[in-house]
């Protein structure tokens, strides 16, 4: 993998009765097939922080996430890639078959455990003193990867969206930190607006989380934006039966492959924004797939492939 590299994003008209009847235009974006590790939003979210990291000669990378996390996974690929070596403090405890964590640290991430109460902490000034103490000359990069470096990737990602789609009505988009969101709000230059769906319940915190990031990071918002609150199916990392043969619904009817923790929640909300008429006759929309497929083997598929 080369963050230099040139990319382009492939898009893909979607066909099927729900937006024939609505009269809509809906684009997928491919993000996802960037890099089969480094997929969708992490290619992006990671790109200036670990470019960064090489640059300023950090003795190491340290960063945080949950045992299926999509940043870790993308993380230690990426790192292995870049010769920096890399630390990720998981929450609470995993089991030994977990393939999120097995690839990490086959690809030499150092996994260190923080139990739930230690990681509610992760953030705070305290808890970073003395990781910076303990690790010096450490880049420590927040849960998710959204950093202030991250708006900048992905206001690159925001560009290839719109050359890929232009003029889109409305983007679509899972949000989980909102670090993907607050970029792509920055870069908006020729898209009406964007939708962010949380995967977490009661995420209207998420509002001030993003306009903090763009504070810090000295940006404006590019377009108009908002979230829904109502496509979280239960809260985060939660994929009940219904959930997974939703997906699998979706799947099918559109041949692409989803993972049901960010771009199954997010779609399962669109469709049903979308039969609530909550888009108006004649709009462009565009969905954002973001990858992470990594994270569909933490659920049982072969179940619902059966079903
Ligand atoms: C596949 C996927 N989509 C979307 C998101 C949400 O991104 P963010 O945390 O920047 O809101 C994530 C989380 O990192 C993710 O793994």
């Amino acid at each position: 993998m080369d963050f230099h590299s040139a990319l382009t994003l492939s898009s893909q008209l979607l066909d099927c009765d729900l937006y024939r009847d609505k009269n809509l235009s809906v684009h997928l974006i491919r993000s996802d097939q960037i890099h089969r590790q480094v997929s969708g939003n992490k290619w992006f979210k990671l790109k200036y922080s670990l470019l960064n990291a090489q640059r300023q000669d950090y003795q190491q990378v340290i960063s945080f996430g949950g045992a299926y996390s999509n940043h870790i996974h993308a993380l230690a690929y990426a790192c292995k890639n870049l010769a920096l070596p890399v630390i990720g403090f998981i929450r609470g405890q995993w089991s030994e078959d977990n393939q999120t964590l097995q690839d990490a640290r086959r690809w030499g991430m150092q996994l260190k455990s923080l139990s739930r109460e230690q990681y509610r902490e992760k953030t705070s000034a305290q808890f970073l003193a003395q990781l910076s103490a303990e690790y010096p000359h450490s880049l420590i990069i927040p849960e998710g990867g959204s950093s202030i470096d991250a708006l900048r990737g992905v206001a690159e990602l925001m560009g290839l969206i719109e050359s890929a789609v232009p003029k889109i009505d409305t983007l679509v988009a899972a949000c989980g930190t909102g670090g993907t969101l607050a970029g792509l709000i920055s870069a908006a230059q020729q898209t009406g607006s964007i939708l962010g769906i949380p995967v977490l319940k009661g995420a209207g915190f998420l509002e001030d989380d993003i306009n903090g990031l763009l504070e810090r990071a000295g940006l404006d918002a590019g377009c108009d934006w908002r979230l829904d609150l109502d496509g979280h199916y239960g809260g985060y990392g939660k994929a009940k039966a219904t959930h997974l043969q939703e997906m699998q619904v979706i799947e099918s009817l559109h041949k692409v492959q989803l993972e049901p923790v960010y771009t199954a929640k997010m779609w399962r909300r669109f469709d049903e924004l979308v039969s609530d008429d909550y888009f108006k006759p004649g709009s462009v929309v565009a969905l954002l797939h973001s990858g992470g497929l990594q994270g569909r083997r933490g659920f049982k598929l072969a179940q619902m492939n059966s079903r």
